[in-house]
């Protein structure tokens, strides 16, 4: 379940199959869609890429009524039965649906015991049959009784036979609804639906919309109206196609986003945080989840650095449910650079509910996280399209360092020539950057060795070891090689006991005060059989170098990242891995 869209007007089906190659980062296991001719339903669904299902849809001239779907399976296998649209038992209703219908075993018991049979195993379908069951001479009170029986979070569009309004019910799951001279659209994003409408609404939760060809209405989900508040959204840029892999072409990209990012964040006012909220902070948290809890893990080492309080980088996912204090007098960054992680805007949600303030920092503007949060902050990386991240992380680390400069001077816990200083040592990154990008070749050849080994460990010390974290993630995701991160000093502790003739340990040693340490572990390791490779400014015995200039020692992480990407980008480019949609994931994952 992941990404939805609905539309009533021209050329529905085509545009169907348009929108969901934009929401395709939501999950990429099995595309699909619904529509309406001649008074009944089809539905056309497949395995696989939106591409596959767009080459296998039938002629549908004139249909003007749609829904489609993009999966990243949750609940069910992979296969064509748990592929969304769903009929209900009797197709008179067909559904999309993003979220988890929590009490969905008890819905599927009741539908069971009335005689309805389950072709798949979602918790989806049972939306389907339960506005079936719920019909009786209106099918906006079936929809009405259908959102009171579900619990979790839901974003659902329905087509039916009855009559020719789309229906949406939406809670917790993000919903957009979106109008135009050319139809009326519903979708999970505002960055797809831009493409088709810019007169748009965040549908709010526990709310039901009814769609025809020209207008929208909001109701409760007591079934009174609601007023919903539009507004004019930016048309969204055609996705560039590239030759190649977007990976690559990403991290090329990279010495021009550090310079973007820092520039954007001047321009757009630097820290915009409310003096009180400055001055009363007493608690700083970094949350996300993959690629953005590691910048947050990054940027952790340098804030302690600045600041004179706790800063503290956790897991969205952990953040929610684990009873880190939360008040007037904290302050939290969520990190995402879709804005669209659904762990993320809970963990925002959970913020904004004890009182905290909560500060966006994404490459989306207009996410669901950016309505969730008091300010948003873009980080100007462009849009990002391989799922494995790379400038994105790069340029969250540019506009972090800057946030913590700002922030640790107006606290003044850093002077004003402090301050300016780390912001000119920013500019001198691109070029660093474009010299590591120059010793690729050395990079490719390193991963012709790493491709067989039988795990890689990361390690590292202070600021080094959330390099080795990311480093290790972007391996994993993408080559499917076993690999871990380690603080390198915990390595004695018991994953030294893994180290033999056949593992890769990648040491990222730039911490000048941490370099005899990490000779140390080169040594221990080395001398179990690990081959090691070395990410640093200085020479290692023992080790590979992959060489990085020497920066402001704030901003290693930034820098160092850059050979690891390109290690995992060409590992997996040497087993023959599919680069930029890899298996079981997603760009953003928008259930929890
Ligand atoms: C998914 C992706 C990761 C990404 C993470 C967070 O797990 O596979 O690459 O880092 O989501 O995404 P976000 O959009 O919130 O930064």
């Amino acid at each position: 379940m992941c990404g939805i869209f609905g539309m009533i007007g021209q050329n529905a089906v085509e545009n169907t199959c348009r929108a969901l190659k934009y929401l395709e980062y939501r999950g990429y296991d099995s595309a699909g869609t619904a529509y309406k001719t001649d008074g009944s339903l089809n539905i056309v669904k497949t395995v696989g890429r939106v591409e596959k299902l767009t080459e296998i849809m039938p002629e549908t001239n004139g249909c003007n009524l749609s829904i489609g779907h993009t999966r990243w399976a949750t609940h069910g296998k992979v296969c064509q039965e748990n592929a969304h649209p769903f009929y209900s038992y009797g197709k008179k209703f067909a559904i999309v649906h993003n979220g988890i219908i929590e009490n969905h075993v008890n819905l599927k018991y009741k539908l069971n015991s009335i005689g309805v049979k389950f072709l798949s195993e979602t918790d989806s379908e049972a939306v389907a049959h339960l506005l079936e069951k719920n019909y009786s001479d209106s099918v906006f009170d079936s929809v009405l009784l259908t959102a009171n029986e579900l619990e979790g979070a839901f974003a659902v569009v329905a087509t039916n036979t009855y009559d020719d309004s789309l229906y949406a019910l939406k809670n917790k799951s993000p919903l957009v609804v979106g109008i135009a001279d050319t139809g009326v659209y519903f979708c999970s994003d505002i960055r797809c639906i831009s493409h088709f409408a810019n007169k748009v609404a965040v549908v709010p939760d526990k709310t039901i919309a009814v769609a025809t060809r020209n207008s929208v209405m909001f109701y409760g989900f007591d079934g009174n109206p609601v007023s919903v508040k539009f507004f004019t959204a930016d048309t969204a840029q055609e996705t560039e196609t590239v030759d190649g892999d977007y990976m690559l072409k990403e991290i090329l990209e990279i010495p021009d986003k550090i310079r973007q990012a820092k520039q954007g964040y001047i321009k757009s006012g630097g820290l915009n945080l409310p003096s009180k909220t400055v001055h009363r902070l007493k608690r700083i948290y970094l949350i996300g989840c993959g690629t953005a809890y590691n910048s947050g893990l990054e940027v952790a080492a340098v804030a302690r650095k600045l600041l004179g309080i706790d800063v503290i980088p956790v897991i969205a996912s952990e953040f929610i449910y684990d009873s880190y204090p939360v008040d007037s007098y904290t302050l939290a960054f969520l990190i995402s650079q879709s804005g669209e992680t659904a762990d993320t805007i809970r963990a925002a949600e959970r913020v904004n509910s004890l009182g905290g303030f909560t500060y966006a920092v994404t490459n989306t503007a207009n996410s669901s996280l950016s309505f969730t949060s008091s300010v948003t902050k873009n980080i100007y990386a462009d849009a990002e399209y391989a799922v494995a991240s790379t400038k994105a992380y790069n340029c969250q680390l540019v506009t972090l360092t800057l946030l913590f400069a700002d922030l640790a001077y107006l606290k003044g816990s850093i002077d004003e020539q402090t301050r300016n200083k780390i912001f000119d040592s920013i500019d001198v990154l691109p070029s660093a950057v474009d010299k590591v990008l120059e010793d690729s070749y050395q990079i490719s050849r390193i991963a012709e060795e790493v491709k067989d080994s039988s795990a890689v460990f990361f390690i590292g010390r202070t600021a080094d070891y959330p390099t080795a974290a990311e480093g290790s993630l972007k391996l994993k995701e993408i080559s499917y090689i076993h690999s871990e991160a380690y603080p390198a000093g915990e390595l004695k502790h018991g994953t030294l006991a893994l180290m033999e003739k056949g593992v890769t340990v990648v040491a990222i040693a730039c911490d000048s005060a941490q370099i005899d340490k990490m000779s140390l572990s080169i040594a221990e390791v080395a001398a179990r059989g690990a081959r090691v490779i070395a990410v640093s400014p200085y020479n290692f015995d023992n080790a590979a170098l992959v060489k990085v200039p020497v920066v402001n020692k704030l901003l290693y992480g930034i820098l160092s990242v850059v050979p690891l990407q390109l290690l995992a980008y060409y590992v997996a480019k040497r087993l023959g891995r599919d680069i930029d949609k890899p298996r079981n994931l997603a760009k953003s994952v928008t259930v929890e």
